[in-house]
């Protein structure tokens, strides 16, 4: 099929630009001390998990155990699952994907670690536990230092757990624009992560990972000489909001390429400025802003509705016609993956494959 062929509204996936950036990451990442860990949770999709791993990723993160189930089901044999799971239904089912696959979690919480303790030993198996800092994110986490050290003492002389490190993941850091306001967040935030560690170590008790990171910040992260490994995902596909960040020479952050589009096709001009896609808010996630139109500057994506998005024309002379079909980027691109079922696969015009969004909807 050629691309025009394509129904609408399709998630598209370049897949030469999607390998240029695997490839980008695991250039950098491999050639450092720092493992590549790529958070799952952006493409929910076994197959490029497979293609991160074969170029030097150590495994993927996840962010709920139902996501984990999909990608352990797909042949992923090392997950960490970047949250806190709670409730005797999600922990009976982490213990038992954990009898195989290496499945590590993080905690946050001496209860959860007593039920995570409690669960593994009825299971038979030891499960590798993550102690969460909050290192200035605010979402979830312990302080640095004594909060921190007195939970994984708890979970070092767990029978059913072992210590095996700390999470120090700054989500709103990954966002700010400027360069060196950026860098300054995540030195600030690897200071707290250094301060655990060495206290860790000074009680006895060994760390043996530090993770974090993410599309916007995994460079600092491996700088700080702290983080033993980083957790990017959205740099698989990149989106306009990580578009808008900006690099050390003042242009916007270029490592990676687009390789995300919602394909839409025109399906009313109701006005002469007015055109009509077939792709609102059940196509493309708009909490981070609209979507840009590929290629059409002065085409405006302004408005979604739940069905239908609104583009203003901004030149008289621009012709969009009803039935053709155009590409959006979208706003927020982990969301947008998730209001489909299939990536329709494109290179150079034609479609090569269709690969399942395996875990869409996998959120508990
Ligand atoms: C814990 C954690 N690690 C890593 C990431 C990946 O970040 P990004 O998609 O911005 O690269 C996220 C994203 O929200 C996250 O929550």
């Amino acid at each position: 099929m050629r691309l025009e062929e394509i129904d609408t509204p399709a998630l598209l996936l370049d897949l030469d630009v999607l390998d240029r950036n695997v490839r980008r990451m695991a250039e950098v990442v491999t050639t450092t001390a720092v493992l590549l860990r790529p958070h799952a949770k952006t493409h929910k999709c076994p197959l490029i998990a497979h293609h991160q791993i074969a170029l030097g990723a150590v495994g993927v993160c996840a962010a709920k155990v139902s996501e984990a189930e999909i990608l352990v089901n797909g042949g992923i044999k090392d997950i960490l699952i970047t949250n806190e799971i709670v409730g005797a239904t999600k922990l009976a089912h982490l213990a038992a994907l954990a009898r195989e696959a290496r499945i590590a979690v993080c905690a946050d919480d001496p209860e959860n670690v007593q039920a995570l303790n409690d669960v593994a030993l009825d299971f038979g198996i030891r499960i590798p536990v993550l102690v969460e800092v909050n290192v200035g994110g605010d979402r979830c986490g312990v302080g640095p230092g004594e909060p921190a050290l007195t939970l994984a003492t708890q979970i070092a002389s767990s029978t059913g757990l072992y210590f095996a490190g700390i999470q120090a993941y700054y989500g709103p850091a990954q966002h700010i624009r400027e360069f060196e306001r950026r860098r300054t967040a995540i030195l600030g935030a690897a200071e707290k992560a250094r301060r655990t560690v060495e206290l860790l170590e000074a009680n006895g008790i060994h760390c043996p990972c530090v993770t974090g990171g993410g599309t916007g910040t995994y460079r600092f992260e491996i700088e700080s000489g702290i983080f033993t490994e980083v957790q990017p995902g959205s740099y698989v596909f990149m989106d306009l909001d990580y578009g808008k960040n900006v690099q050390e020479d003042g242009s916007v952050l270029e490592d990676f390429g687009q390789a995300l589009f919602v394909y839409a096709t025109v399906m009313s001009r109701s006005a002469r400025d007015r055109a009509i896609l077939d792709a609102g808010e059940k196509a493309v996630c708009v909490t981070l802003g609209m979507p840009q139109v590929y290629g059409m500057p002065d085409v405006e994506y302004v408005r979604a509705s739940v069905e239908h998005g609104n583009l203003i024309l901004h030149d008289p002379e621009r012709v969009l016609s009803i039935g053709e079909k155009i590409r959006l980027i979208p706003g927020y691109c982990d969301p947008t993956v998730n209001l489909f079922d299939w990536y329709v696969c494109i290179r150079r015009g034609s479609v090569e494959a269709l690969w399942p969004v395996a875990a869409r909807g996998a959120v508990r």
